[in-house]
C-alpha cells in the first residue's frame, strides 16, 4: 500500500530537480494522478511519459493566472479530485544590491514565487472545500531566513510564502485543508546554473559539479538532493502529517543552525574547476557575469571605509594571482 493511494496532486516546477523527484515519488507511492506543470516542456513531457498514465504534463507558466487555473482544472477533469497542490516552481531571480535590481525583474520574480503560490491556493480552495479535505505544500527556502542565500526578490518572496502558508493554515483548518511550507537548503539542482544564466544542459551539469561545494556548507556533510525534499513533501502530503499545519519544515542538513566556515582558496579552486568542466559557451557566460560583478565592486570601492577597502583589495589581488597560476 502506498502513502498516497488514490490521491491527486498538482506539482509546479515539476520538470526541475525537486519537482521531478517529487512527481516520481508521488507516483511510486500510489498517487492516482499527478499533474506536472512547468515551462520546461521537453523534460516535463519526457518525465511524464516515463511515469505512465497517472502522470500528465501541462505547460504551465505560473506567472500566468490562466495557466495555473488550467492546471488545476486538468487535475479535476482527468482524475476527479485535487488533494495536494505543491507550488514549487521557481527561478533564482536577478542578483545585485537593492539599488541594482531592475524593477520589472523584481516583479517577475515575486510573480513566479509568491503570487503563484497565492494563485495556486486561490483557485484550488473552492475544490478542496467541497471535498472537505486538501493539502497545500509551498516551497520556501533558507533564503527566507538569512541574507546571502538568494537574490533580493527571491528571498523576499520566500519569506512571504511562509506567511502565506501560515495564514492559509489558520484560515482553512475548519474545512479540513492543511498548508505547510518546506524550506530547502543547498539542494543539487539546475537552479544554480540558471542563476549564472547558462543553458539547461549546462545547469544540469552544474548541479552535479556543485555537490562538492554544497557538501561543505552544513552540519550534514553531503549535498542536499532533490529526493530529500521529495521525501519531506511526501510526508506533508500524506495522512502521516494529518495534525501538522502552518509549519515550515527546514530540509537543510542543519544549514540554518550554523553555516560551516569555508576556506576561501579551496572554494575558489572548486569554482574554477567547475567552470572549466562546462561547455565553452557556458564558460563564457559565467566569466562575463563574474567580470560584471567585479566591475561593480571596483566602482563601489571608493565609497567603502578605507580600512575595509584595503582588505577587500588585498583579497581580490590574492584571488587574481591564484587564478593566473591555474
Ligand atoms: N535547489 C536549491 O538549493 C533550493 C533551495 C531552496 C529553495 N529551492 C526552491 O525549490 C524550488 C524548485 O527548484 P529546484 O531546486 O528544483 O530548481 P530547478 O531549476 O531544477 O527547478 C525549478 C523548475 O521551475 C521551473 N520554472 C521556472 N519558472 C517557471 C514558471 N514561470 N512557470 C513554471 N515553471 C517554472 C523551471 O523550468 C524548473 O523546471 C524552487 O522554488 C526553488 O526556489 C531550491
Amino acid at each position: 500500500m502506498g502513502k498516497l493511494d488514490g490521491k491527486v496532486a498538482l506539482i509546479t516546477g515539476a520538470a526541475g530537480g525537486i519537482g521531478r523527484a517529487t512527481s516520481k515519488l508521488f507516483i511510486k507511492e500510489g498517487a492516482k494522478g499527478v499533474v506536472m506543470g512547468d515551462i520546461w516542456d521537453e523534460m516535463g513531457e519526457k518525465t511524464a511519459i516515463k511515469l505512465g498514465p497517472n502522470a500528465i504534463y501541462l505547460h504551465t507558466d505560473v506567472s500566468q493566472e490562466s495557466n495555473i487555473k488550467a492546471a488545476i482544472d486538468l487535475a479535476v477533469e482527468k482524475f476527479g479530485r485535487l488533494d495536494v497542490v505543491f507550488s514549487n516552481a521557481g527561478n533564482p531571480g536577478p542578483g545585485g544590491a537593492i539599488e541594482d535590481v531592475p524593477t520589472d525583474e523584481f516583479d517577475k520574480t515575486v510573480a513566479i514565487h509568491l503570487r503563484a503560490a497565492f494563485l495556486c491556493m486561490k483557485h484550488s480552495i473552492p475544490i478542496m472545500k467541497k471535498q472537505g479535505s486538501g493539502c497545500f505544500i509551498t516551497t520556501s527556502s533558507v533564503a527566507a531566513f538569512q541574507h546571502g542565500m538568494g537574490t533580493l526578490p527571491y528571498s523576499l518572496s520566500k519569506a512571504g510564502i511562509i506567511q502565506l502558508t501560515r495564514i492559509a493554515a489558520v484560515e482553512l483548518g475548519i474545512y479540513g485543508i492543511r498548508a505547510n511550507a518546506i524550506a530547502p537548503g543547498g539542494i543539487a539542482t539546475g537552479i544554480f546554473g540558471q542563476a549564472f544564466g547558462i543553458s539547461r544542459n549546462g545547469a544540469e551539469k552544474v548541479a552535479e559539479l556543485m555537490k562538492g561545494t554544497l557538501a561543505e556548507m552544513q552540519a550534514i556533510r553531503r549535498a542536499g538532493l532533490p529526493e530529500d525534499v521529495a521525501n519531506a513533501a511526501l510526508f506533508l502530503a500524506s495522512d502521516s502529517s494529518s495534525f501538522i499545519t502552518g509549519v515550515t519544515l527546514k530540509v537543510d542538513g542543519g544549514l540554518l543552525s550554523g553555516r560551516i566556515p569555508q576556506d576561501p582558496e579551496e572554494s575558489q579552486e572548486r569554482w574554477l574547476e567547475m567552470i572549466q568542466a562546462l561547455d565553452p559557451e557556458d564558460q563564457k557566460i559565467i566569466t562575463e557575469r563574474a567580470q560584471e560583478g567585479i566591475k561593480k565592486i571596483m566602482e563601489d570601492l571608493k565609497y567603502i571605509k578605507p580600512e575595509i577597502r584595503e582588505k577587500i583589495i588585498k583579497r581580490m589581488q590574492r584571488f587574481a594571482a591564484r587564478r593566473n597560476e591555474t
